[in-house]
């Protein structure tokens, strides 16, 4: 089969350990030959590609990024998308793509799959929020970055006597913040999916200095709801599937817990850090686990599924489902976090 493979959305470490897996098993094992389209579904409708080899892929399951580049196109929104995209994929004569992205990304290749194109999905996000599967690639990585953020302001923080607020990613679901705020072992941790209570942000904080402790290390993901003021909208624009891009709850937080406590505070937001760099071992094999397992779907001609992960196996489920909801942080984690705070 001739198999293309392209990546949209955020990048994510290991996107290149699915390419490599899915390269080597279709080439080896089953005979194919396959192309990557350029910057996501912006190469297809601009018919932008390079040919992926057994050479050209060699090694690559090491680096972080994407060897295909990305970019956030919705192809579902530009007039004549679905004719183009069937047009240039009949053109290069390709009878299968692999579509590795987050739900944005999934939305178009369900859209496809829809319309005839033999298409399968591999979830990607760094933010771990994609239903339907346990664990996305990406996010160990993520979570790693993080936690060494978090536990290098400790120091700092602590020579102060400062409160220091770091921001990390999560648009919905606040899974990194989670989970470095734990092994990070922050005071504070605020995630999404409950509004912010300012009241026992500070009290958590004021804990801290009555027994002490004269700093304080506060973990907010991007999408935490402020009181009054909502989700921080850093520069007002929004991509083509419609999402604002967040930025600066780190520091309208901060701000507001300086005038509420009196304690100096400052704040960081670690951004697009937690998305660069080589991905851990863990997220190296979860990627080429995902990548043998979509290039098996495509023999299966498993068009409209994607590959999830449950437990500790890989196997797929509808798009429509991976994409119906975000899967978001439940009762169990928010006990872990409440059960670790100060008893204020
Ligand atoms: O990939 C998801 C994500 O990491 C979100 O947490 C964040 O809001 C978004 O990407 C930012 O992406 P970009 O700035 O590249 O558009």
């Amino acid at each position: 089969m001739r198999v293309a493979l392209l990546t949209g959305g955020g990048d994510c470490p290991g996107l290149n350990a699915v390419i490599y897996a899915a390269v080597k098993k279709g080439i080896n094992h089953y005979g194919d030959e396959f192309i990557g389209f350029l910057n996501g579904w912006k190469g297809v409708l601009e018919n932008q590609w390079i040919p992926l080899t057994l050479e050209s892929t060699d090694g690559i399951q090491l680096k972080g990024g994407t060897i295909l580049h990305s970019s956030r196109t919705n192809v579902k929104k530009i007039p004549g998308g679905i004719e183009k995209v069937q047009e240039v994929l009949k053109e290069n004569k390709i009878d299968a793509l692999i579509a590795l992205g987050g739900d944005d990304t999934q939305s178009v290749t369900l859209f496809l799959a829809e319309n005839g194109i033999s298409a399968v999905g591999v979830p990607k996000t760094i933010d771990n929020d994609i239903n339907g599967t346990d664990a996305t690639f990406g996010y160990d990585t993520a979570v790693s970055i993080a936690t060494e953020a978090v536990d290098r302001i400790h120091t700092t923080a602590d020579s102060h006597n400062r409160v220091i607020v770091v921001e990390v990613m999560g648009r919905d679901a606040g899974w990194i913040a989670m989970a470095s705020g734990i092994a990070g072992g922050a005071h504070v941790v605020l995630v999404p999916e409950k509004p912010v209570d300012l009241d026992h942000v500070c009290a958590l904080l004021k804990y801290n200095y009555d027994h002490g402790k004269h700093y304080g290390v506060v973990v907010v993901a991007e999408g935490c709801h402020l009181p009054e003021s909502g989700q921080i909208l850093g520069s007002g624009k929004v991509d083509s599937f419609g999402h604002a891009q967040l930025s600066g709850v780190g520091e309208a937080l901060a701000k507001l817990i300086e005038e509420k406590t009196g304690f100096e505070t400052r704040s960081v937001n670690l951004g697009h850090t937690q998305r660069g760099g080589v991905p851990t071992a863990y997220d190296r094999l979860l990627g080429q686990r995902y990548g043998l397992h979509a290039i098996d779907m495509v023999h299966e001609g498993k068009w409209g599924r994607i590959a999830v992960l449950k437990g500790t196996d890989i196997t797929d489920i509808t798009i429509k489902e991976a994409i119906s909801t975000n899967r978001r942080l439940d009762q169990r984690f928010f006990d872990v976090i409440a059960g670790l705070e100060a008893k204020v």
